[in-house]
């Protein structure tokens, strides 16, 4: 065995033998980072992580919540003994939600975590009703649900395909079309008659594939990293819900990465709330990220009346427990900056400031002859999405890679982004686009320089590329 002396980096992740950049401070809206030997101050970080840090970085509230949490907190196995702070979190979240959509909650520590514990949940229910037939799930094209096996199942995006001979098989898990109107809205075509495009097509799966057989049907709300922020069209959310309903299915909404006040228009903490009736909620929503802000690594699944009914009216009993399920020290920091971000108007904020965000993007970003086919999203979650043509929407050739490359340059000018690919075809990965996730203190000066520092960095991107003969 030869141990290099020179070992870089000792974390198994990303490119193994590199040390990536590293953050090695944070204030506020503001992250320190160094990367290749060097150290870049004043980084603007309009992503946080992964549309995490709503609280923003080194907030000083945090450290009497972290210190109380830390002097009360006692470890306790949640399938023997239960804890006053997962309580206390549970009853914040579904008393700041619409009256009677949820009445009950599991806390985990990931948001695949969640979604690998929302699918048992949900088998369970079943069996709890009697229905031993139900074990197929339906989700979208173009999604991502989490990297464990069954939320990977539950995915479609080239990432899944790796792994596609160890997980679940496709005819359990059904796929239905991605909704994705900028794409695949057809010209002459009504968003009304996408949207029934789209509804029908779901009912064929679920009546092809025998009702009595599916489960649930699981979207994200506001689809981030594999799609970039593509908000739902008008009556599409709502017609899922009444198939579910029609057809006794399950409907689990994902708010992982879009929802605990990211985008929630009556300054609180669901996404679906701005695209669905506020009595006609999911019976089951995974959340995770904002919800400890990065000071906590805390996810969750939230489940409806309905839903912890047929549980008490069965064996009343969650089969299996996870060993951080509940964890009270991750549930009182977690409580902690819910407090603070609804306390202070902080979820209003961003969805005020998110969106002026992202009306100027669009506005600055759309008027100039540049790479920017599209810019949306709602809230605090925004994408920009490339093309090589505004007209034709033809993409970039995927050996480029330029939603990476942009997130480079983004960097290079001083702000955080993430860059992906795939969101056109995940097969061949073509689709490059960016997302912006700022946390939720955002003032007007930090938009204004989010949208100086993006335009800079898309316009340093088109020169190159006209330069390279690629524009
Ligand atoms: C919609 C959605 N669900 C689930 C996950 C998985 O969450 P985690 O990375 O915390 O496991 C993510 C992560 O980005 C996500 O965006």
């Amino acid at each position: 065995m030869t141990i290099s002396k020179n070992q870089e980096s000792y974390v198994f992740q990303c490119k193994i033998s590199e040390t990536p950049a590293q953050v090695i401070g944070g204030k506020g809206t503001r992250i320190t980072v160094e990367k290749d030997g060097k150290v870049y101050e004043d980084i603007l970080d309009g992503v946080t992580g992964a549309a995490v840090g709503a609280l923003g970085w080194g907030d000083e509230y945090m450290v009497g919540v972290v210190t109380d949490a830390v002097k009360s907190s006692t470890y306790s196995y949640p399938s023997l003994m239960g804890n006053k702070e997962s309580e206390e979190l549970a009853k914040f979240y579904i008393d700041h939600s619409p009256k009677g959509t949820f009445a009950s909650a599991l806390w985990c520590c990931s948001g695949s975590e969640a979604n690998e514990n929302c699918m048992k949940i949900m088998y369970q229910y079943w069996l709890e009703r009697g229905k031993t037939k139900k074990t197929k799930f339906i989700s979208r094209m173009t999604s991502y649900h989490g990297f464990t096996i069954g939320a990977l199942s539950l995915s479609e995006n080239a990432r899944a395909d790796d792994f596609r001979p160890i997980l679940l098989p496709k005819t359990q898990c059904l796929k239905m079309p991605v909704c994705y109107p900028y794409r695949f809205q057809k010209k002459g075509q009504t968003e009304a008659e996408y949207v029934q495009e789209l509804l029908d097509a779901l009912e064929k799966l679920i009546v092809d594939n025998d009702p009595e057989t599916i489960i649930s049907v699981t979207v994200e709300t506001l689809p981030g990293s594999s799609l970039g922020t593509v908000p739902p069209p008008k009556g599409y959310l709502p017609g899922i819900r009444a198939l579910c309903n029609k057809y006794d299915i399950l409907m689990h909404l994902d708010e992982v990465m879009c929802g605990t006040g990211r985008s929630n228009p009556n300054g609180g903490l669901n996404c679906w709330e701005n695209f669905m009736p506020l009595d006609q909620g999911p019976d089951l929503q995974t959340v995770g990220k904002t919800l400890g802000s990065g000071y906590a690594t805390i996810a969750g699944v939230l489940v409806s009346p309905k839903v912890r009914n047929a549980y008490i009216n069965g064996s009343n009993q969650v089969l299996g427990a996870h060993t951080y399920s509940s964890h009270a020290f991750n549930c009182k920091v977690a409580l902690g900056v819910q407090k603070k971000l609804i306390g202070n108007g902080l979820t209003k904020n961003i969805f005020e400031m998110g969106n002026l965000m992202g009306k100027t993007l669009k506005e600055k970003l759309l008027s100039e002859d540049n790479i920017v086919g599209d810019v949306r999203g709602i809230g605090g979650f925004w994408s920009i999405e490339l093309v090589k043509d505004r007209e034709t929407k033809a993409v970039f050739d995927p050996k480029l890679d330029l939603g990476h490359r942009l997130h480079g340059i983004c960097f290079q000018n001083g702000l955080n982004v993430m860059g992906m690919q795939g969101c056109v075809n995940q097969q061949t990965n073509e689709g490059d686009f960016i997302t912006l996730a700022p946390s939720f203190i955002i003032t007007k000066d930090d938009v204004d320089e989010i949208v100086k520092r993006a335009v800079k960095s898309v316009n340093d991107l088109t020169a190159a590329l006209k330069k390279e003969g690629e524009f």
